[in-house]
């Protein structure tokens, strides 16, 4: 395709997959860390990229709780939230869901209203001054307890008009859903929509664990639904989403090579399948680089970009109303192009 890229950058986008402390970029680590007086193991930006070389997810993860434990005042958590917002406004994405990993923060003793309102202040000025909508998603660390979970849940409670749902991140081999089944039902209680990483190391029985169990609205990657049959079909019946992470999954070994993302198998198959960044800061690329790696590797034509661009909105937690306005607007834009 001509100007793949020029056609990329000019489709309205939602990202629906991004760990706001997986945009942290080196250059943002190195300020925060001076002014908090915090020492990081490595001297400069260029020593930090060479680091993020992965061979699986739990590599990746201790370099990023580290990265982390520089944070620590409201306006860091703003700040992080801030630098993510002006990225991703320069690649014309409208829409943004994202996840927050409290305990990744609440563990090292910065209290849950901190984190919280410098992630809410960043989204809502986002909102006002960049026209990107939010919805904002609490992710419970697998790798924890149960009960840490629901602390982290008790200490949701007075904010829980700033958050819209719950997610399940973090080491997903060894923690499978049923572990949360009980804090994932007191969550639905309140409100809060539901979803959870599911097969993206770990395996098909995972995702079924996330439907059946935590009965979540979403499920993030996915990808190993694929050794399932009777799995894609129910996910196909029921138009569950899959938020896909391309250059994660590369970055993080998943996939050997981006020419072996399944992705057109599974727009083949029939299931609601969406591309996202997941942590950009640490795999080299935000939505637009996701779109264009992709398509790229795997040969996507104008119209799987756009169907892809649209399943974006659709998965998403916006109004019916909303979603029609933005998948109205591809098919216009695309149309013309
Ligand atoms: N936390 C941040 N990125 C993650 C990923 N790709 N999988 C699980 N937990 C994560
Ligand atoms: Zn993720």
């Amino acid at each position: 395709m001509k100007n793949l890229a020029q056609f990329v950058q000019a489709l309205p986008k939602a990202e629906l997959h991004l760990h706001i402390e997986g945009s942290f970029e080196p250059e943002l680590m190195f300020e925060i860390a001076k002014r908090n007086n915090i020492s990081i193991p490595f001297n400069s930006v260029e020593e930090v990229k060479a680091a993020y070389k992965f061979n699986n997810l739990q590599e990746f993860l201790d370099i990023y709780y580290a990265g982390a434990n520089v944070l620590i005042t409201e306006q860091d958590f703003f700040d992080l939230t801030w630098a993510y917002l002006i990225k991703v406004h320069s690649q014309n994405v409208k829409h943004v869901e994202l996840f927050f990993d409290p305990q990744t923060h609440t563990e090292r003793g910065v209290e849950f209203h901190t984190v919280l309102l410098g992630i809410y202040k960043a989204l809502e000025q986002g909102e006002k001054e960049l026209g990107i909508s939010f919805r904002l998603i609490m992710s419970y660390l697998r790798h924890l307890s149960e009960e840490s979970a629901f602390e982290t849940f008790n200490q949701s409670l007075p904010f829980k008009d700033l958050i819209d749902g719950v997610g399940l991140d973090s080491s997903e081999v060894g923690n499978p859903p049923e572990k949360f089944e009980k804090v994932f039902q007191a969550s639905a209680e309140e409100g809060y929509k539901l979803c959870a990483h599911a097969g993206e190391e770990g395996p098909a029985e995972y995702i079924w664990g996330a439907l059946d169990i935590l009965r979540v609205d979403r499920i993030d990657h996915g990808n190993r639904c694929l050794d399932d049959e009777k799995l894609v079909e129910r996910l196909v019946k029921e138009q569950m989403p899959l938020t896909l992470c391309p250059l994660s999954n590369l970055e993080l070994k998943v996939i050997q090579d981006l020419k072996d993302f399944p992705l057109k198998r599974m727009m083949e198959l029939g299931l609601l399948v969406t591309l996202h960044s997941d942590d950009p800061a640490y795999f080299g690329g935000y939505m637009n680089e996701n779109f264009i790696e992709t398509a790229k590797a795997i040969d996507l034509s104008k119209e799987e970009i756009g169907t892809l661009m649209k399943n974006g909105f659709e998965a998403s937690w916006l109004t019916t109303e909303e979603k029609e306005k933005w998948k109205v607007e591809i098919d216009a834009f695309a149309k013309e192009y």
